[in-house]
């Protein structure tokens, strides 16, 4: 598997399988499993996806059946904002590592920008240096926001989560990230659940056609070969399998370009400069 060299040494996998909304412990398990076995390394929840303890169990589960061991996975987790104070975000960590059943974690990324992101960032920095998280990053943060925190603190974010997908590409972000050495992870990379409109683009389907590729592959190739880690979700074994098969071709310029250019810049899941998406996915 491909993979990006953070800029606090860790090496995170250009893919990974996402398990945001798999609440049936089983079916999350299962996901693990499968996505190990089909070559995944890198796995991505979050203690408010309430699926930590059957990400952990399908973990264990494929290094009980010898697919990897504990060294070759990179588990990530996010902290809530709701636990950000530096007790709890210090609680909620050990918390996270018990419920994975694991004694460190890969990386660690605040998930939304709110609350007391300083306090929860130091713990992050602290909780690096004693060597219980190797990598440490943001999501859904804004240019303003992580400079800001690049400026006053002492370890930069390895990565910042956002969306990112082929109508919502992030080039001005990405640019800022790229100046402060804030590798891309990709989430949504598949417009989360509205793939058919991007997969029936002429592009997208012409592109897919010419390498015997399906358009969810094209997608997904696209953005880690712009240099961005991507994490699909799925619970289904044969689209867990198709989208890890996008190592065994390449898009040429042109073909780039023409995916380049159906960029909408639209954001479909909140933006924290947009305060009505804010305050519905937060639930405020
Ligand atoms: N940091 C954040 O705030 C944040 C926010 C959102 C997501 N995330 C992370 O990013 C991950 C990915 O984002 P997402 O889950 O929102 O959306 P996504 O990965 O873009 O899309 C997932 C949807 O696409 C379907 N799908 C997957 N592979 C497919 C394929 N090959 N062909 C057709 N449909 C396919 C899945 O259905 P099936 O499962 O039925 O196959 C599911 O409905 C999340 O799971 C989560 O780990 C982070």
């Amino acid at each position: 598997m491909e993979a990006i060299e953070l800029q606090g040494g860790a090496r995170m996998p250009l893919l990974g399988l996402g398990t945001f909304k798999v609440t049936d412990p089983g079916e999350c398990s299962r996901s693990v499993l499968a996505a190990i076995r089909a070559g995944y390394r890198l796995i991505d929840t979050a203690q408010a996806y309430g699926n930590e303890a059957a990400v952990g169990a399908g973990i264990r589960a494929a290094i009980g059946e010898g697919l990897c061991g504990r060294a070759d996975l990179f588990v990530t987790t996010k902290v809530n904002f709701r636990s950000f104070e530096t007790e709890d975000c210090r609680r909620s960590l050990a918390e996270s590592r018990s419920r994975l059943g694991l004694d460190y974690l890969d990386m660690v990324l605040l998930h939304w920008p709110f609350g007391n992101v300083y306090a929860a960032w130091r713990v992050l920095e602290e909780e690096k240096d004693a060597g219980r998280i190797r990598a440490i990053g943001v999501s859904n943060m804004e240019p303003d926001r992580f400079i800001d925190l690049c400026e006053f603190n002492r370890v930069r974010p390895d990565v910042n989560q956002i969306e990112t997908h082929l109508y919502c590409q992030r080039r001005g972000v990405r640019e800022w990230m790229g100046k402060y050495g804030i590798a891309c992870q990709a989430y949504a990379p598949l417009g989360q659940g509205r793939a058919n409109e991007m997969f029936s683009e002429e592009a997208v389907a012409g592109i897919a056609a010419r390498h015997s590729k399906t358009p969810a592959q094209v997608l997904l190739r696209f953005l880690t070969q712009e240099g961005i880690s991507a994490i699909p979700k799925s619970v289904h074994e044969a689209r867990i399998v198709e989208n890890i098969g996008i190592f065994d071709f390449e898009l040429d310029g042109a073909e780039m370009e023409a995916l380049r250019a159906l960029d909408r810049d639209a954001p479909m899941i909140g933006l924290p400069e947009k305060p009505e998406k804010v305050v519905r996915a937060m639930g405020w």
